[in-house]
């Protein structure tokens, strides 16, 4: 048994993996990998400051190696990301016309996903472009080529690779202004003729929220704009996110207080409990609506490796995946594979 296997008729499950599990020198997380999972995704490789970190630069080793895998396990390849205000190289900030800025999309759009056409099998195209209230977040893309910089994104993806999944991925796309910015966002490419074909709704997720409900009514509504829905970073902190403190709470310097980082040596019973029935429910959620979801990703594969133990503060112990820190499956684990 394994989640691949169980879940095989309902949808792709991935992880997102480092250079760790693609070189192989992480031999624990590449076992787990083998056997968990049929979808990767790179955390960090592929993105723009490390993919194209110069105007003539193309790092590609580390990508063809991640493909590489993917291929020789028959897995579903997922790219991530092309078009991103963050993790971008320094010197896209300097082009400031919009000739010279189209030009530099378009040759990183096509260079790299012509160059792995045919093998990675979906393209986060376009990542976090929307602000909470639903219109487009400024960026050096939109300062210097204006709204239309997305059309352009998957309209040269789409030619240098017609069979992709293009993916439009953001975080909090079930809040509904949010929703509702990414709607008008799918019906503006379709109007226009371009390819969409999938929303990414990152998955970063705590005990309560988003509620099965609002899951529930994002999936629809996505699948109702005419697209595939994609749980794109799943994770589920077990941590108070500062922002939603009050008062004296937040009024600490963060690192090193107590009250952060609550549970440094081990998650309790009842957390892990918690954590379980969270899995279980989402996952039942997911079945579900199978029709209409082809993937759900984990952002990392296990709790040692996951980015919320430095974010948004540094220095917590975080327990948000399906494995321990020493690549065993937890109770959250059991509690989706007893769903079948
Ligand atoms: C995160 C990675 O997990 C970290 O290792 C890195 O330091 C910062 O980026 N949304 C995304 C992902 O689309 O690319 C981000 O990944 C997490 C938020």
């Amino acid at each position: 048994p394994s989640l691949k296997n169980t879940f095989s008729y309902d949808f792709f499950i991935g992880a997102a993996i480092n250079g760790g599990a693609i070189n192989g020198s992480d031999t624990l997380a590449l076992d787990l990998i083998r056997r968990e999972f049929n979808s990767i995704t790179p955390e960090n490789i592929m993105k723009w400051e490390h993919i194209h970190p110069f105007p003539d630069k193309f790092n590609f080793e580390m990508p063809d190696k991640y493909v590489r895998l993917g291929q020789k396990n028959n897995m579903h390849i997922v790219g991530h990301t092309l078009v991103w205000h963050s993790q971008l190289a320094e010197w896209v900030a300097q082009v400031n016309d919009s000739a010279s800025m189209a030009g530099l999309l378009t040759e990183h759009i096509t260079k790299i996903v012509g160059r792995y056409k045919g093998k990675i099998d979906s393209w986060d195209v376009v990542n976090e472009a929307l602000n909470e209230d639903g219109s487009l977040r400024e960026s050096i893309f939109k300062e210097v080529l204006g709204d239309h910089y997305l059309e352009l994104a998957f309209r040269t993806a789409a030619k240098a690779d017609p069979e992709a999944q293009l993916v439009y991925n953001d975080y909090n796309l079930t809040h509904p202004e949010k929703r509702e910015g990414a709607i008008r966002l799918v019906k503006n490419l379709q109007e226009n003729g371009v390819k969409i074909d999938a929303i990414g709704m990152q998955g970063h997720w705590n005990l309560e929220r988003p509620t099965l409900e609002e899951i529930e009514t994002s999936i629809l509504a996505y699948h109702k704009a005419g697209v595939k829905v994609l749980i794109t970073e799943l994770d589920i902190t077990v941590l108070p996110n500062p922002w939603e403190l009050e008062g004296a709470e937040v009024s600490q310097n963060f690192e090193g207080n107590k009250f952060m980082n609550p549970y440094p040596e081990s998650l309790p019973d009842s957390v892990q409990n918690q954590l379980a029935e969270r899995y279980a429910d989402i996952f039942s959620l997911f079945a579900k609506h199978r029709d209409k979801i082809d993937r759900v990703t984990f952002w990392g594969i296990n709790d040692g490796a996951s980015w919320l133990n430095g974010w948004p503060i540094k220095g917590r112990t975080n327990y948000p995946l399906l494995f321990d820190r020493n690549y065993r499956p937890k109770k959250a684990y059991e509690s989706i594979m007893k769903l079948k």
